[in-house]
């Protein structure tokens, strides 16, 4: 049984796979296979969500299946049931999880339990569709329509800006491992990424470069990145982290300190005037509709090596 609860959860070359497969849904929308054929998939959700539930929601019928949406709140998790009895009955209805949820140790615990393949959907550690989804968004510009993704991607560097400390930027820094990329993070001095995500990094054969210098950050880069200052369940210390994190905001000043041809993303939903600035946001190089966009068709190649290698 196969999960996807972190990037380097499939090999690289299983990676590059996805890329490819994810371009061909892309390009054969409407008219390609349905691996999904005849199964359900329950989408557990204990935080709010546009992109990531429509996306799968969407994605899971294109390949045939069936999505079931269940908030925590709706189903007896919210009541005290474990995760691993909710995921023990679970596995006698439905073919697979996809899951959205504060703990990381919980989609593990699920992953453990279930014999259902588990999808992370975002936890406060990781966020690796999202993830996925961007190092494709890039390349797709990088290779062209029929190049090679995963080759386009060598000696890349990725900037990312802000909450250095959040899933975010820990993701960036196993997906750059993972596809070999160069990341560069910049943050508050005192909140560089912390030794599990360190020990993950180097697990994979990667490393990153930590500076409180947004422009050391940026400087060479391809990609230019942020993330909301206040992640979903942080919302007490929004004030604080205005003030701390400030001088990390991407203006155009910051995005016109990259390589001359960067791109900008944003995992979105973006906070204009606080991580990013309209400008940035306006710039003909920033690609956030595209980017979600392929939440979609990346999603789907997801699901679809999963389903592969259901047992
Ligand atoms: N980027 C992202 O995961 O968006 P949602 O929170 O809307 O799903
Ligand atoms: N860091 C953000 C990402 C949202 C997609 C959060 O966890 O709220």
């Amino acid at each position: 049984m196969r999960h996807f609860l972190k990037e380097t959860d499939f090999s690289r070359a299983e990676a590059a796979e996805i890329l490819a497969l994810a371009r061909h849904f892309k390009q054969r929308r409407g008219g390609h296979e349905q691996p999904l054929a005849g199964q359900t998939w329950a989408m557990i959700f204990a935080k709010s969500s546009t992109r990531t539930r429509v996306s799968f929601e969407v994605g899971i019928h294109e390949l045939g299946g069936n999505p079931l949406f269940l908030n925590t709140n709706d189903i007896q998790i919210g009541r005290g049931e474990t995760i691993a009895d909710t995921a023990k009955v679970l596995a006698r209805f439905v073919h697979g999880l996809v899951v959205r949820t504060y703990a990381q140790a919980d989609v593990e615990e699920l992953a453990a339990h279930g014999g259902l393949p588990v999808v992370n959907a975002l936890t406060d550690f990781l966020h690796p569709c999202q993830i996925y989804t961007d190092v494709f968004t890039a390349a797709e510009r990088w290779a062209g329509p029929s190049g090679d993704l995963l080759a386009s991607l060598a000696g890349r560097k990725v900037a990312f800006l802000g909450d250095t400390g959040f899933n975010m930027a820990n993701s960036w820094i196993l997906g750059s491992a993972l596809f070999g990329l160069k990341v560069s993070l910049g943050g508050p001095a005192g909140a560089a990424p912390g030794p599990e995500i360190r020990a993950l990094a180097a697990q994979a054969g990667g490393s990153f470069h930590f500076t409180s210098d947004p422009y050391e950050a940026v400087a060479g880069a391809d990609l230019v990145y942020t993330d909301v200052w206040t992640s979903m369940g942080q919302e007490s210390e929004a004030a604080e982290r205005r003030q701390r994190l400030l001088p990390f905001q991407v203006t155009a000043k910051l995005f016109a300190a990259a390589e001359p041809d960067a791109l900008f993303m944003h995992c979105l939903p973006a906070h204009a005037g606080e991580e990013v600035t309209q400008a940035v946001l306006d710039h003909p190089r920033c690609v956030i509709f595209d980017e979600a966009e392929n939440r979609l068709h990346v999603q789907k190649a997801i699901l679809a090596m999963l389903a592969r290698h259901r047992a």
